[in-house]
């Protein structure tokens, strides 16, 4: 069931595709071990926006046709569905090797959330209780190592050493992104990104002198990036690749700075709901982050206008009463709208990104994601 109005299911150019998608899914998780199958399955059938794939989808037909490699895919894809005698539609618009794409990238997804629940002691998800707390920590762990091994192996099937790099890359910056958020790594290195230099000239712009702040939003937005937005980045840039559009950079910029941009809109949106979301909804509890030490978007834009939640923050809301009072100071300020701006000024800039794709309705169609990402409930 769809509690939100943003995502109604897949429209209806988009439909069959996650249906195979989906049906397929299932199968390439499967062990000959019941209890792995189970394991690997468990999140997977259980309902969720479909984000990933519907978003890789969506890009492979508002690109597919325009790389000068384009006639080389095609014919592949048809030889290949002949030998095979796939059953599904074959189409043009979405060529099997990127409905196996995103395939491997949903499994990386759902690889990353079991360890997630195991690494944030998690005790629902999606609105039922979470693989660790059904199966134990040490078979969720190696659940999510069997859907690792299962993914890598179906991105080498796509025979593109392009593609096999940046989705070993997606890994690779998922677990980075994931010690930075649990305060291991001190500082990170500088992307170098101008989107991002040009927010935090802007978030900073009231407190120029204050390089505390200054690193707490380094540190954050690096952060989003790293364990959201990456792999979004990664897969558009796949998908793209896969479409044949190897030989012109252009298009490829175009998927990965969308990916990038919606990613962290997303995420910015994610740390929102953990403040003002409803918990039926979200399927998981309020106060996530708080509770496990983090201080995202809205804590950050708090702080520059309270300074007492400086200490809370820096101890990680470890004393009694500090995830209260860091509550409460969260929704005293304008730190929750300023975060919804933050996220809206990404999903424009994620729309500014697709803007030299030719017209299409998928373009239209990513083109609403990035608002169907601002509306989004759970
Ligand atoms: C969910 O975030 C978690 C992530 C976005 C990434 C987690 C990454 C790892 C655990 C590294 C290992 C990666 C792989 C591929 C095995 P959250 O905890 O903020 O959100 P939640 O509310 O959905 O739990
Ligand atoms: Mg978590
Ligand atoms: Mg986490």
């Amino acid at each position: 069931t769809h509690s939100s109005k943003a995502f109604t299911g897949p429209s209806p150019e988009i439909a069959p595709f996650i249906m195979q998608f989906q049906k397929g899914l299932l199968g390439q998780v499967a062990s000959s071990l019941p209890l792995l199958t189970q394991l690997t399955q468990y999140y997977i059938r259980q309902p969720s926006k479909r984000m990933r794939p519907h978003m890789i989808f969506l890009m492979c037909q508002a690109t597919n046709g325009l790389g000068s490699d384009w006639h080389v895919k095609l014919l592949e894809a048809q030889a290949s569905a002949l030998d095979s005698q796939s059953e599904g539609v074959f189409s043009e618009d979405v060529l099997p090797s990127q409905i196996n794409l995103a395939q491997a990238i949903e499994m990386i997804h759902v690889a990353s959330l079991l360890h997630d629940d195991v690494i944030d002691n998690a005790e629902t998800r999606r609105g039922t209780p979470s693989a660790p707390a059904a199966f134990g920590n040490n078979h969720t762990i190696l659940g999510g190592d069997f859907l690792l091994g299962r993914a890598m192996a179906l991105a080498a099937s796509l025979r593109s050493p392009e593609v096999m790099i940046l989705v070993s890359q997606a890994v690779c910056t998922l677990v980075e992104g994931e010690l930075l958020q649990s305060g291991a790594i001190d500082k990170l290195q500088s992307r170098g990104n101008a989107l991002e230099a040009m927010v935090l000239q802007r978030i900073l712009q009231t407190h120029p002198d204050d390089t505390e702040l200054a690193k707490l939003w380094e540190d954050y937005l690096r952060k989003t990036y790293m364990k959201t937005a990456s792999l979004f980045a990664h897969a558009l840039q796949s998908a793209v690749i896969l479409g044949g559009v190897n030989g012109d950079q252009r298009w490829r910029a175009v998927a990965a700075s969308y990916g990038e941009r919606l990613g962290i809109a997303f995420q910015l949106m994610d740390d929102l709901l953990d403040f003002e979301g409803d918990p039926d909804k979200l399927g998981k509890p309020a106060n996530a982050d708080l509770n496990l030490g983090l201080a995202t978007a809205p804590v950050l834009f708090a702080l520059q206008e309270d300074h007492d939640l400086r200490p809370l923050v820096l101890r990680r809301f470890k004393h009694a009463g500090d995830v209260e009072e860091a509550v409460e100071c969260v929704r005293s300020t304008r730190a929750l709208a300023r975060t919804r701006e933050l996220a809206e000024l990404y999903a424009e800039k994620a729309r500014e990104a697709i803007s030299p794709l030719p017209h299409s309705v998928a373009k239209d169609g990513l083109m609403h994601l990035t608002a169907a990402v601002l509306m989004r409930q759970n």
